[in-house]
């Protein structure tokens, strides 16, 4: 099968269109990184990755400058083949969500790749965007195939995943889909066909059936915790050798650029009726509040509190739609003073992580990075683990006994 010469990532610097683009030149294909972020272009063409991404870096040193290259100059989009556009697709300050970047990139694209060319959505849309750009295209009178191939890894392990998860695909007429699937089978064996607007509810079905999960963690966290019983002791009396429970998340923050945006999207599309979706917006969005209200019994108001981990998960450094930085927001209302640290997030506000212990009365661990793994607390701090990250022992000590 003949193989694509040149092929555009739109969007491709950021978490999404890097991991993609590499695994791409890596297979041989001359990908070029479009993306509008002139500090991300300069740090890809100088071999480094601009965010966490667990193995990129190193594949990327192999490709750069070789099959690889990024650029803020839509020019290279005239001689591509095929396009894949995978710009951010958030939803506004009323939490709808909104196309109008996604149009912005499509619009300046459809007008420059040449006629016959591929181009793939693969950011995550509202369910029929990928028809209303096809119907753009068409009335636009440019004969360019539309596809729609969602992408599904998770933050840190698209190197992996990328090459080992089943590439769903889609397209409206089978030329299109003829070379979507030649295009995709270049990095994976795996493809499996849906209809477009199939393809666009398995990626919001994906995100909202994860953040639904969490919300159940959440929920009963809420609920052991609010009686005074640790959680914990009951996940583990559970999930021990019971294979139906094998699913049952622990708890924590559930957050970042995705799951509650995707939920969002579903929930639009179904006419505002996704009544499990809006549940588990109120259990995940008000673990922070549940977790200043448990504490304002000890007097808050006297305390300094230290948040530790502000990155939406653990081992990274992204820190977008974090509640980390929610926590923060209810914790300087309430409290003496809120220190925040993390390892991996830029933040100008974050202090060293041995200032935060050593002067905070409380300590929260707001994302369970490995580094935290072996700290050790001393005795008299207060500690708030909501993902059962630390050893029981070490945190039934650090609870108020000994560290
Ligand atoms: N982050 C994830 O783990 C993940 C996983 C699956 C799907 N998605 C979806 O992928 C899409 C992208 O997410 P992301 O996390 O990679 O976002 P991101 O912000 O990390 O990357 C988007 C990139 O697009 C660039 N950009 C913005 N407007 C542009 C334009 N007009 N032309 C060219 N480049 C432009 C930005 O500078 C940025 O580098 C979203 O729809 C998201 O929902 C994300």
């Amino acid at each position: 099968m003949p193989k694509p010469t040149r092929l555009v990532i739109i969007g491709g610097c950021g978490h999404v269109g890097l991991p993609l683009g590499i695994v791409f030149a890596n297979c041989g294909i001359n990908v070029v990184l479009l993306d509008v972020s002139a500090e991300r272009i300069a740090t890809v063409n100088s071999g480094r990755t601009p965010f966490m991404e667990n193995a990129a870096a190193e594949h990327l040193k192999a490709v750069i400058s070789k099959t690889l290259v990024a650029t803020y100059d839509s020019s290279c989009l005239k001689t591509a083949d095929a396009a894949i556009a995978v710009v951010g697709t958030p939803v506004d300050e009323h939490l709808n969500p909104t196309v109008t970047e996604l149009y912005r990139s499509i619009d300046a694209t459809i007008d420059i790749l040449p006629q016959g060319a591929l181009l793939v959505l693969r950011s995550t849309v509202y369910p029929g965007v990928t028809k209303l750009v096809y119907d753009r295209v068409q009335s636009r009178g440019r004969k360019i195939h539309v596809a729609f191939c969602p992408e599904r890894i998770a933050e840190g392990k698209a190197m992996e995943e990328i090459r080992s998860l089943p590439q769903i695909i889609s397209a409206f007429e089978p030329e299109a889909l003829r070379r979507v699937r030649e295009l995709f089978s270049i990095i994976n064996d795996e493809l499996i066909e849906l209809t477009p607007l199939e393809a666009e509810l398995a990626k919001l079905f994906t995100n909202s059936w994860r953040y639904l999960n969490f919300a159940i963690s959440n929920q009963f966290y809420l609920l052991a915790e609010s009686y005074g019983l640790d959680f914990y002791r009951i996940y583990e009396a559970v999930t021990r050798r019971y294979p139906r429970m094998k699913s049952f998340a622990r708890a924590g923050f559930a957050a970042g650029p995705c799951l509650l945006k995707d939920t969002l999207q579903l929930a639009a599309f179904s006419g505002n009726n996704f009544f499990m979706g809006h549940a588990a917006m109120l259990v995940n969005e008000g673990l922070p509040n549940f977790v200043v209200s448990q504490l304002r019994s000890s007097g808050l108001r006297d305390k300094t509190v230290a948040i530790l981990g502000m990155a939406f998960k653990g081992d990274s450094d992204d820190k977008r739609e974090s509640l980390s930085y929610k926590l923060r927001k209810l914790l300087v209302l309430e409290s003496k003073e809120v220190l925040c640290t993390d390892p991996y997030v830029q933040d100008e506000n974050c202090v060293s992580l041995e200032d935060a212990v050593q002067l905070a009365d409380i300590i929260i661990l707001g994302a369970p990075h490995t580094v935290y793994r072996a700290l050790r607390i001393p005795r008299a701090k207060q500690v708030v683990d909501i993902w059962g990250f630390w050893p029981e022992r070490q945190f039934a000590e650090a609870k108020g006994h000994h560290a």
